[in-house]
This record gives C-alpha cells, sequence and structure tokens, in this order.
C-alpha cells in the first residue's frame, strides 16, 4: 500500500496488521520513533496521524491509510527546528534521548489544539514516560512555551 510519510507517498509492501512502528522502523528506516513499551503505555513511539499524537506501537498499518503520518524526521520543514524542540534545547531537556521524540511529538500535537492547554495542563496530559526524570525539565520548557 501508499502510506503519506512526512509529506511524500511511500510504497510499503508490509501485512497490513504490522503495527506502524515497525513499518516505519524496518521498511521505512525512521528509526526516530521509539520502542518503549509496545503496549500503547509509555509514549515513546508517538507520532502525528493528521495532526493527532497517536502511539504507533498499537496502530496496524492499514489504519494509516489514507491518513497523514507524521514523524519526528517529519516535523522540522525546510531545515528549522520547531519551536518545541529549540525550548527543549533551551532548557536542555533531554537526558538519554529515548523518549524525547515521542515526547516532542505529544506537545507539538497539544501546541495544535484550539485552546491551547496550560503548561501544568500539558504535562498532565502527555502521558509520555521518561525513565530519566526529566520531567522538571520538561515542565520549564512547557511554561516557556505556553505560560503557567
Ligand atoms: S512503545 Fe508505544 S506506547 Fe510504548
Ligand atoms: S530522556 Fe531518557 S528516557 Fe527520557
Amino acid at each position: 500500500m501508499n502510506l503519506l510519510v512526512n509529506g511524500s507517498v511511500r510504497s510499503v509492501e508490509s501485512p497490513p496488521d504490522k503495527p506502524l512502528l515497525w513499518v516505519l522502523r524496518e521498511d521505512l528506516g525512521l528509526t526516530g520513533t521509539k520502542y518503549g513499551c509496545g503496549i500503547g503505555r509509555c509514549g515513546s513511539c508517538m507520532v502525528h496521524l493528521d495532526g493527532v499524537a497517536v502511539p504507533s506501537c498499537m496502530l496496524p498499518l492499514a489504519a494509516a491509510e489514507g491518513l497523514a503520518v507524521t514523524t519526528i524526521e517529519g516535523v522540522a520543514a525546510g531545515g528549522r527546528i520547531t519551536m518545541v524542540q529549540q525550548a527543549w534545547l533551551d532548557h536542555g531537556v533531554s537526558q538519554c534521548g529515548y523518549c524525547q521524540p515521542g515526547m516532542i511529538m505529544g506537545v507539538l500535537a497539544l501546541l495544535g489544539e484550539s485552546p491551547r492547554p496550560s503548561a501544568a495542563g500539558a504535562a498532565a496530559r502527555l502521558n509520555v514516560l521518561c525513565r530519566c526524570g526529566t520531567y522538571p525539565r520538561v515542565l520549564k520548557a512547557l511554561r516557556a512555551l505556553l505560560g503557567s
């Protein structure tokens, strides 16, 4: 099937029930999207489907047909990083970095909402687990983006 990923149509030959996470990583080489729990709980595999953040580990390939898939590799339009990535750099959020693509995809989806949540509200809804415990810095970066 054809899959629209990061603005390009990509042809994939995987079975329709293969999780999108593994299609992205194994078939398309987009390894920015990470595997954590595999059961939809940790958020490290978060991508956008038509702008909505979803865990790709639980999503069969067939469910993405006809929708725009965006991964962390696709968010920096024209080579310019997003305001979320800049805030993450400014506040030194990342530690090992493993959860961060999912975290950033989650925040980008929240920024697209109207009305935007407060920083505390966004933090409460992020639902991305970080084993390094970067949460205090995540909250600082969210405050810079969203106010408190
Ligand atoms: S790997 Fe998908 S939510 Fe954890
Ligand atoms: S930065 Fe290491 S798991 Fe989150």
